[in-house]
Formats: structure tokens, sequence, C-alpha cells
């Protein structure tokens, strides 16, 4: 008993003390240990809370990801209102609401105004009861929102519990700003060219996509963050001011955005719209403008609301960042998987806070649709305000005898023939929009282009793979080309002395260069195959496979079906797995590599037992999971599902419009569930 003691009081101090060490880091931006050290607390946590389950509670630092995929969103009714903010466009329309809207209303009073960034994300409303973390809302449309508590609890900047001096405050909503910065926006969409997914266009969508996720666990690796910037319900006064109120809402360890400044004229006002206009691209997230809010909460009052915005608040919207330039020539790029991309070179113009020289056209089918041409003027954008596009082509401008751009029949690097991919377009609202019904994809086919094996290397090393540092684009070229290495294996063969034999490389990077390779054989099986460059198997996929498998044994000798069956992963996904690993070369090299001494790390599954045994097999429509949804749940839980009943089924699990399988289970008397009963089996 008294050792039990010993340990949840053990357990409660990492609780807190991991705590302040977020609110340290988020909130302050001062942090006071290393990520080593916080790493070494939270494994200390992580451990002990293992081996004493009854101690786990939620609002732990450990519990911000829910395993358990959603069944969809509840609505949630806002006590008080999401309201949205009036726009302007101009310093004078500025002037104007300050005359008209405020000055005119508030008369002799002594006002002041508090400039903010206007943060270009999600809006949510966060419900903390005595200190903790209830519910987070979406706005949706002002009066109910979405309740979307399981994902936001995986962002890390958003605390679950609040400091002991908000404990005592009953009722306290903040509502802000969550947004993915645009390191972030860039990888995933990285990731999702990589797996063959439509990119999201900005990083609002990004967000927005990511908190509409029905599985938290994805939510997670998306790397969202948030500023808290007005409170709704509140069951006590915080403060007499905004300014004030921020400072309260920061003691309770919430992250509010420093660029805040307080104006005392409209002039002011105006003079930070300008100066934050150029700087915003300085930010490592986005901006559409600023808010200017009244700052004393009494001539708030005073002022009083509109139908749908505040009277003492307005938004200042920055104009759209283009630039018109010229397309000199059209290149194309063949990519690691071998798919070709044309990219425009354009005369270099300054655009959004950098030079651009290059715009990617993303496929020959975009590059159709804008009829870009060799010569033509072109109006460029940034998607989200961080890679160029071309949007327009100016074709009043258009020089004489131009021709359309020749679409590739070879490959621009080994001169074989390509191939030319048709399939039928999928995609989202809030992904790009596109306009034919077919997509076409130009991919080089060729196993021994050397491009396209330079491609897979620089890959296979790179950051979020094998991570070998030193070796870089140039090494591999030469290693290439002097056919010291043709696959990944032959990376494990080098010797110093093969790297001394090249050219410029001296001693010590030759050293550094093999100790890298060396390291990199206890690698995380996930980061493993990722590295492979799998067709279609991005990080993420490589994630789930080395989670839901734990070996790279299991993955390689799973069958088509079992990978199918895996959350996440298509029919696509799982034939191009299967074709990998029985391609005798893959076979071969994987196995080069292994006996070289690489020894991809394995993960350890997170499945409880509860079904232990069991054979499902589902029928009918239901109502809140998806099929891949359900059947998740049953093997996480480490049941099996199989296609047609028969005697050694355990139970039908059984949705409305349910067929023959339902006959055929009644016939053989095999229990049938429903969705309700299914859930109480696994809860
Ligand atoms: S205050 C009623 N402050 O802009 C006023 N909103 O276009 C409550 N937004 O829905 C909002 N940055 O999502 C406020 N610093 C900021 C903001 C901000 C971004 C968003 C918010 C709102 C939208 C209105």
């Amino acid at each position: 008993m008294a050792d039990n003691v010993k340990k949840q009081t053990r357990i409660e101090l990492l609780r807190s003390q991991i705590r302040e060490h977020d609110r340290l880091y988020y909130v302050l931006n001062q942090p006071e240990i290393s990520d080593q050290k916080y790493d070494e607390l939270f494994a200390e946590l992580k451990k002990l809370e293992e081996e004493n389950p009854q101690f786990i509670t939620a609002d732990s630092p450990t519990q911000r990801v829910s395993g358990q995929p959603l069944d969809g969103f509840k609505s949630v009714k806002h006590s008080v209102p999401m309201l949205s903010i009036d726009n302007t466009y101009s310093a004078e329309d500025l002037r104007k609401f300050d005359k008209d809207k405020i000055c005119k209303q508030l008369g002799d009073e002594n006002y002041e105004y508090i400039v903010e960034l206007k943060l270009d994300g999600v809006a949510i409303n966060l419900r903390y009861e005595n200190g903790l973390l209830k519910t987070a809302a979406t706005r949706g449309d002002g009066k109910t929102g979405d309740d979307v508590t399981a994902n936001v609890r995986t962002i890390k900047n958003i605390p679950l519990v609040l400091s002991v001096e908000a404990k005592s405050i009953s009722v306290l909503e903040v509502r802000g700003e969550i947004y993915m910065p645009n390191a972030s926006f860039a990888e995933l969409n990285r990731l999702r060219a990589e797996n063959e997914q439509p990119n999201f266009a900005n990083p609002r969508n990004a967000t927005a996509g990511s908190l509409k996720l029905l599985a938290p666990k994805i939510t997670a690796k998306r790397n969202l963050a948030f500023f808290a910037y007005a409170t709704g319900e509140i069951s006590e006064p915080l403060a007499e001011s905004h300014q004030q109120t921020l400072e309260k809402l920061k003691t309770f360890g919430l992250p509010v955005n420093p660029n805040i400044e307080k104006a005392e004229n409209i002039e002011q006002v105006i003079e930070i719209c300008n100066r934050w206009n150029k700087k915003r691209f300085e930010l490592n997230y986005q901006i559409d403008g600023m808010v200017i809010k009244i700052n004393q909460l009494d001539l708030r009052e005073k002022l009083g609301f509109t139908g749908r915005a505040p009277k003492w608040c307005i938004a200042y919207k920055f104009p759209a960042e283009r630039a018109e330039t010229i397309v000199e020539s059209i290149d194309v790029q063949v990519g690691k998987s071998g798919i070709l991309t044309p990219v425009a070179n354009l005369t270099p113009v300054q655009l959004a806070g950098t030079v651009v020289k290059r715009a990617s056209l993303h496929n020959f089918d975009e590059l159709d649709r804008l009829d870009v041409r060799c010569g033509d003027t072109v109006l460029i954008e940034k998607a989200g305000e961080i890679i160029p596009q071309i949007i327009e082509v100016k074709k009043e401008l258009r020089p004489k005898n131009t021709k359309p751009f020749e679409k590739p029949k070879i490959c621009p690097d080994c001169g074989e023939k390509i191939q030319i991919i048709e399939k039928k377009r999928t995609g989202k609202k809030e992904e790009i929009a596109h306009k034919s019904e077919f997509t076409h994809t130009y991919v080089c086919v060729n196993k021994n282009c050397t491009t396209l094996l330079k491609e897979k290397l620089n890959y296979f090393v790179g950051r979020g793979q094998m991570d070998i540092e030193n070796l870089g684009e140039a090494l591999i070229e030469q290693l290439v080309d002097s056919g010291l290495v043709s696959n990944f294996a032959d990376l494990y063969k080098l010797k110093k002395e093969d790297l001394l034999a090249l050219e410029r490389i001296a001693e010590k990077s030759a050293a550094n260069v093999i100790e890298a390779i060396e390291k990199s054989k206890n690698c995380p099986l996930s980061k493993f195959i990722a590295a492979l460059g799998i067709k279609h198997v991005g990080s993420q996929s490589a994630e789930i496979l080395a989670e839901e498998f734990g070996s790279l044994e299991e993955i390689k000798n799973a069958d088509i079906e079992t990978l199918k069956n895996t959350d996440q992963i298509g029919q696509i996904m799982a034939d191009s797995i299967y074709e990998y690993f029985h391609n005798e070369k893959n076979a071969a090299v994987i196995d080069q590599m292994l006996t070289a001494g690489v020894k991809p790390k394995q993960t350890k599954t997170n499945r409880s037992d509860k079904l232990a045994g069991k054979i499902f097999v589902i029928t009918g429509t239901l109502e809140k999971f998806t099929r891949q949804q359900i059947e998740k749940l049953i093997k996480e839980n480490s049941g099996k599902v199989a296609k047609s009943v028969s005697k050694k089924t355990d139970f039908v699990l059984a949705g409305t419009e349910a067929g023959s399988k339902f006959e055929k289970a009644k016939k053989l008397s095999v229990k049938i569930i429903s969705e309700k009963e299914f859930l109480e089996m696994i809860r």
C-alpha cells in the first residue's frame, strides 16, 4: 500500500512538473530544461502509468491522444454566441470606423485600442470548468459548433489543466485560433504529394481538415497550435480591460500571441497595420490582417453588438499578394517515384517576402488547363502565401507564334519511354479544385534510370527516413556515377577507403559519413519502412504499418487482405506494399541490409485483449462507424474480422439493411449484436 501511495505521489509530481515545463515552453517561450530532460520526465510518467493503470487520469499529459476513432462530432450550443468581425480594407475605412462607429458613440470617453494579428486559422471555444478542459468546439454557425475535444486535446500548447489560480473559476471559456505553422503545412503537403493525395490549398484548410478527422491519432501528427485572444462564458469577471484579460489568460497557462500593441488613436492603429502588412512574412504562421479592439471592457459594453458582430471591434484585411512575371522556360522534373512534374522558370520577381524564380505547375493536366506557354505573362500568387503558383495566364499579352507546351514522351533524364496513367479524379471541396474528370500521371518506369536511383537514395538518407547526416546530394551523385552504389544495401557496404577514392572527399568527412551510416542501422521501424520509398507509402502510412504490425517480418509476410484491413491502408496501398516485398530484387536488397546489420527497431502496439480470439463479421450499414473504423476497433482489441458467416463466427455485427449474412447468422445461431452492444463490449 505504502508503495502504491509513493508511486501515486511520484506520478502526480511528474504531471505537475511536466505541466509547468509545458507552460514555460509554450506560453513564456522560456524553457528551463532541455528537450532530452523533458522527454525523460515524460517517459518516466508514461512507464509508471503503464505499470499502474489505476492511477491514469484524463488530464494526465500522457492522455492527449485517444487511440479510439471518433464516430462523428456532436453539436455543442455556445452559451455565448461566437460572433464574427466586420472587415475593412483601407486606412480610410479605419478612420471612418473610428469616427462614425466609436468616437460618435463614446463622446468624451477616453478610449484606447488594442491591435492584434488576425490569425488565419480556425476559431475555437475551449471550455474549462474548475481549471479542467471539458470541451472544445468550433464556431459553426456562431450559435452551435462541432465538439472537436478529442482532436483539440492532442494540440500540445493547449493545457488540459490550467494553473492553480484558475481552479476556483467554475466556468472559463477561452476563445482563440487554432493554426498550422508554415513549416508543418509544407511538410504535410509534401507527404500528401508523396502519397498521391491532393494538396491542401493553404494552412487554414489544412487546419480545418485536421480538426475534422475522425482519428485523433492523426490530428496529433498534424502539429497544430493555438493562440488565445478572447473569452466566452465566464463565471466571474477576470479583469477590467482586454489587455489585462490576456495577461490573466497567460498566467493560467494559455498561449497568447506576443505581438499585441496598444494604440492611443486611429493613426497609431494604421501605422501598426501598415507595419505588419510588410512584416507578416517574417512570422512562421499565416495572418490575413489585423484585429482592432477597444481595450476597456466597460466601453465595449456601451458600444454593444449588431446581430453578427461586436461594434467595438474591426478587422483590417491585408491586400492579396500577387505579382506578374514572365515564363522563361518550362522544365520537366523526375521525382522519387518516377513521376514527371512540369516546373515553370520565371523572370525573378518579389512576392510575399521572397524572390520567386520557379513555380510548380503540379501536373500536366494543370499545365493544359492554364495553357501556360514559354514567353507568357502570368499572374502568380502564393497558395496560403507559401508555395508560388501560376493562377492566370494573360493571354492578351501572349507573344505571337507561341505553341502549346509539348508534353514529354520520354524521360528527360534517361531517355526511356514514359507511361501515362489515367485515373478518375477524386478529391474534396477544400482541396484544390480541378477541372477535367480524369487525371494523367506521367511516370518514368525505367528501373535503371540513374536519376530515379539518385532520387530514391536522397529520399532514403533524408530526414524523417534513415536520417543519415553528411550524406548529401552531391555525394550520392558521385556514389551512383562511380558505380559504388546501385541500391540501398550498397550504402551499408561502403568503407572509408571507397569514399576517399572519390574526388573532394577529405578524411574527416569520409569518417563522418561512415559513422552516420553506421548510426542509421538502429533506426525505428517506421522510418525504415518510409525510407524504402514504397509507392503510395509515405511517413504517416509507414508509422501506421510499424505500429500495427510491430516488425518488418510481419509486414513482409502480410497478405493483401490483412494489409487492406489495416486502418488507413486501402486497396491501392495494400497492393503496392505486397508487390514491393514480393519483388525478388527488393527482397534481396532488404536481406542484404539486414545482413549488413540494419536492425529496424520494433514498435510496441497498444492492443487490449478485450476481444481476444473472437471472430466478427460485419453486415449492413453502420450508423456511427465506417467499415474501416470498426475493423480497426476490433483489431485493436485483438479480435478478428472475417468476410463471411460460418460456424466459427462468434458475432455478427449488424447495422441497418443487413442482408444475407444476417439471415445466415440466424440460421447458424450466431450471436447478432448491434453497434451499441459492440461498443459496450470494448468499453
Ligand atoms: S476576436 C467577436 N481576435 O477572425 C470577436 N478574432 O473574421 C471575437 N481571428 O472568427 C474574435 N485573429 O476566428 C479575434 N486576434 C484575433 C483574431 C480573430 C483571428 C478570427 C476569428 C474570427 C474571425 C473573424
